[in-house]
């Protein structure tokens, strides 16, 4: 029987609730598999720097080096907000994916029937979607040297630098194209080629790379146009490509597609298909320690890593199946809450998964 290591970083805010349902969960589903999954957990953002003095710790990195797939909470909260750049939550977040060179960050939203309802947008407009972000996650202007800040006041000056390379652009393509293939074979790449050199340089691989695709239906689109036609007709989307920056934007827009940012998961893979999967939601630090959070996020997220990582698309399809019963059931977390629904909290709602396992 093989064996593989999980590392489990719970983080701050909700995240240690969320990730206390998962990994019940995960025991629960993968109790008969032919792999036994280990888990070990540490600290990370700001609860690692309370311990540690440092949001990604020696010991916490190594761990996610040295694991099969790690499993991410939330980090950040208002605590940790005045602290200097480096010393952030979010830089450990950073610090994850450039270490492990998690460059494709998938992000699929679906909408489920039952909750078409709880989107801010038309119920017609917004039941069917199903679509997947594929977004560029350890390059563009995240990590572009050079950065500063300079000068003194009135006379500061701030730089980033949005940067691509031909190499960058053509692995992240690919994984979009495998992924399009996967899927409806229609691939739209969004970036902003009537300004930015950067993007012309995106535009043209993207389309040199479709040609070892041709049943992939390719198109291009700006990103403004992108985010007004994904709350305009999101449905006309199956897979989106596109850089770092515009996929963090575009991904927060899908996800409020589908009602909830609460219900999203995501994978961040690297070359060898090590990933690290963590819901897109945030640490929610408002509702923290008061069993009020949606576990589903991340809970989909563990499903994608024994689908992605470990190959059991057996237990990753039972626990989605889990989670449809349990809201086709009308259980509720207070985020997707509606009447005639039954009200429960984050444990609750974990358990409900747990029973679901098996129906
Ligand atoms: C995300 C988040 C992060 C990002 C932040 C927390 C650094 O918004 O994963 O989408 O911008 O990538
Ligand atoms: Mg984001």
């Amino acid at each position: 029987m093989s064996e593989k290591l999980i590392a489990v970083l719970p983080g701050d805010g909700i995240g240690p609730e969320i990730m206390s349902v998962t990994v019940d969960i995960l025991k629960q589903v993968t109790q008969n598999s032919s792999t036994k999954l280990h888990v070990e957990q540490a600290l990370v953002g700001g609860a690692a720097y309370e311990e540690f003095g440092a949001p990604l710790p020696q010991s916490t990195l190594e761990l996610a080096k040295k694991c099969d797939a790690v499993l991410l909470g939330a980090v950040g909260g208002p605590k940790w907000e005045g602290l200097d750049y480096k010393l952030r939550p979010e830089r450990a977040l950073l610090g994850l994916r450039s270490e492990l060179g998690l460059f494709a960050n998938l992000r699929p939203a679906v909408v489920y029937p039952e909750l078409a309802s709880a989107s801010s947008l038309k119920e017609e407009v917004v039941s069917g979607v199903d679509l997947m972000v594929v977004r560029e996650l350890t390059g563009g202007i995240y990590f572009g040297e050079p950065r500063s800040v300079s000068g003194k006041t009135p006379e500061r000056i701030a730089l980033n630098t949005m940067i691509y390379s031909e190499k960058e652009v053509k692995r992240i393509a690919k994984v979009a194209f495998e992924t399009a293939m996967k899927r409806s074979r229609k691939l739209c790449s969004v970036d902003k080629a009537n300004v930015l050199q950067v993007s012309e340089l995106w535009r043209d691989v993207v389309s040199t790379v479709a040609k070892d695709y041709p049943d992939v239906e390719l198109s291009h689109m700006y990103i403004d146009n992108a985010a007004m036609q994904l709350v305009k007709n999101p449905k006309q989307f199956d897979v989106i490509l596109t850089g770092n920056l515009f996929g963090d934007i575009l991904s927060d827009v899908a996800a409020m597609l589908t009602g909830s940012i609460g219900l999203l998961p995501s994978a961040s893979l690297n070359a060898s298909q090590k990933g690290m999967y963590e819901p897109v939601h945030g640490s929610a630090p408002d509702i923290a320690g008061q069993d009020k959070a949606n576990p589903i996020a991340t809970v989909l997220s563990m499903a994608m890593m024994l689908r992605l990582s470990f190959d059991l698309s057996n237990e990753a399809s039972r626990v989605e199946q889990a989670v449809q019963s349990v809201l086709q059931s009308g259980f509720r977390t207070p985020d997707i809450m509606k009447d005639g629904c039954s009200l429960v909290g984050c444990a609750e709602m974990g358990q409900k998964i747990l029973e679901g396992l098996d129906l």
